[in-house]
């Protein structure tokens, strides 16, 4: 590289530490977290909490950087928050919910913290999520600092189980997937997500594997039996029905509707008529493959959502084979999902008519912009982990490089617009601190490798665990 690249470069990253120190959230004296946003130039609305996903990249770089201080108070606050009574008011939120998002408001000289269940958030979104994300990010905590104890406290133990009992309760279907509303993730605003959307599947998985690893080190016999339960049937729930490459296609086309009993082919009762082949003919490689966005009684829904498929390659959700498959697919398509920044939330976009009776004619969530089809920093350290994982660092550094081009100049936009992810988002945040996180995070992961072992699993067998249960 020459130097004057790589000065660059390094100024590049400089910066962004230094931004990163600047979002850190103090309560009662200690660091307890990340801003979502530092832009003044905008109304604040909630960017100015501490959400609990938007954490996660930020966690893991003070992880990897022996800050582990802040991860514990946050990981200990969180848990004060988590609701743990059983609810009958409709409007308090069910035991076990982690918040979307929290802030530190003073009152008569006293600090305390805010807790947002989505009972203020711009149209009332559930944070399913957020419970998810918060026992991956425990999990990652004992990894680093092997303090197993940390984990192992009664309160801690008390919050993965409500979890995990809002999680494998026996709900209104059969299906071993999760059962939420739309804009339960990352995705917060109506985008046509509600039922089994992969992103929540994939969090699930992962989430499940932690806190598998952490119930072996307690000697929870009950909650490793429950998930061992559990585990199995989602996996080949997901990798069979979710699974969309060209042989699985052909075989769409040609499925039978209306079968009843248990030896239907087309379970779910999916109508061929109802996929876009039109837009296949144009995309889908011949080699590459991918998780579809969600799967329901006649609903097959064929977008690509980058960040289920990636931690389905991260958490080996995914065989060996379809996570190949995904980042050749990613590989081959790079135009549509990284373009001019990696890398697309979704694609393609919902326009016409299905963008205005699917996201209620969203301004926001306007074809290619914001949730729909946005291109999103935060993603590239998801990206630089599964590109790792599959032996394809190459692509984690293409997708930097494209990255440092303009980031820093872009004022760590929150998103951006167009199909090529060409335009700084329209209502973009600044200064977004997971923008900033995620590419400080994929640069991380490249340089050393090792730290995918924080969030990532290898394939899943019952006996995993069972001997040496805390040498995680
Ligand atoms: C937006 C995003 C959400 C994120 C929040 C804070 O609402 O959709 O995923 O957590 O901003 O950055």
């Amino acid at each position: 590289m020459p130097q004057d690249e790589l000065v660059t470069s390094q100024e590049i990253e400089k910066q962004a530490w230094q931004l990163l120190e600047n979002s850190i959230v103090y309560y009662q004296g200690r660091p307890i977290g990340t801003i979502a946003a530092c832009d003044d130039s905008q109304a604040a609305l909630n960017y100015d909490q501490v959400f609990v996903r938007d954490f996660v990249s930020s966690a893991l770089l003070f992880l990897i950087k022996g800050r582990t201080d802040i991860v514990r108070y946050f990981l200990e606050e969180t848990l004060k928050l988590q609701s743990k009574e059983r609810q009958l008011d409709a409007y308090k939120p069910g035991k076990g919910l982690m918040p979307a998002s929290f802030k530190v408001v003073i009152e008569n000289g006293q600090e305390s913290l805010q807790a947002d269940f989505g009972e203020h958030a711009i149209a009332r979104v559930t944070p399913v999520d957020s419970g998810l994300w918060w026992i991956i990010l425990l999990h990652a905590y004992v990894k680093a600092t092997k303090d197993i104890k940390f984990a192992l406290q009664p309160e801690f133990q008390k919050g993965i189980l409500l979890i995990m009992e809002l999680c494998l309760a026996t709900r209104f279907d059969m299906y071993p997937t999760l059962l939420v509303p739309d804009a339960a993730c990352m995705i917060d605003r109506r985008m046509g997500i509600f039922g089994y959307p992969i992103e929540i599947q994939a969090l699930f998985y992962t989430a499940l594997r932690a806190a598998r690893e952490l119930g072996v080190c307690a000697g929870d016999t009950e909650i490793v039996s429950a998930i061992d339960d559990r585990l199995p049937l989602l996996k080949h729930h997901i990798r069979h029905h979710y699974w969309i490459d060209i042989n699985r296609l052909n075989a769409i086309y040609h499925f039978k509707g209306e079968e009843y009993g248990t030896k239907a082919v087309n379970q779910f009762n999916i109508y061929a008529d109802s996929l876009p082949y039109d837009k296949f003919d144009m995309w889908l490689p011949r080699k590459g493959g991918y998780f579809a966005g969600n799967v329901g009684p006649s609903q097959l829904d064929t977008r690509f959502f980058s960040l289920g498929n990636l931690m389905a390659i991260i958490s080996s959700l995914a065989t060996e084979e379809q996570s190949q498959a995904i980042i050749t697919l990613i590989e081959e398509r790079w135009d549509n999902l990284v373009g001019h920044m990696p890398m697309k939330i979704c694609f393609p976009a919902l326009e016409g008519e299905d963008y205005r009776i699917v996201t209620g004619s969203d301004p926001k969530n306007r074809p290619w912009s914001y949730h729909n089809g946005g291109n999103w920093p935060v993603l590239m350290w998801m990206l630089a982990a599964a590109a790792i994982k599959t032996g394809r660092n190459h692509l984690g550094e293409k997708a930097i490089e494209i990255a440092e081009a303009r980031i820093m100049e872009d004022e760590w936009s929150e998103y951006y617009d167009g199909s090529r992810g060409l335009l700084i988002g329209r209502e973009a945040r600044r200064y977004q601190t997971w923008t900033i996180t995620g590419f400080l995070l994929a640069k991380e992961l490249l340089r050393n490798p090792d730290v995918l072992g924080l969030v990532s699993f290898d394939e899943f067998h019952p006996d995993t665990g069972s001997t040496n249960a805390c040498e995680l």
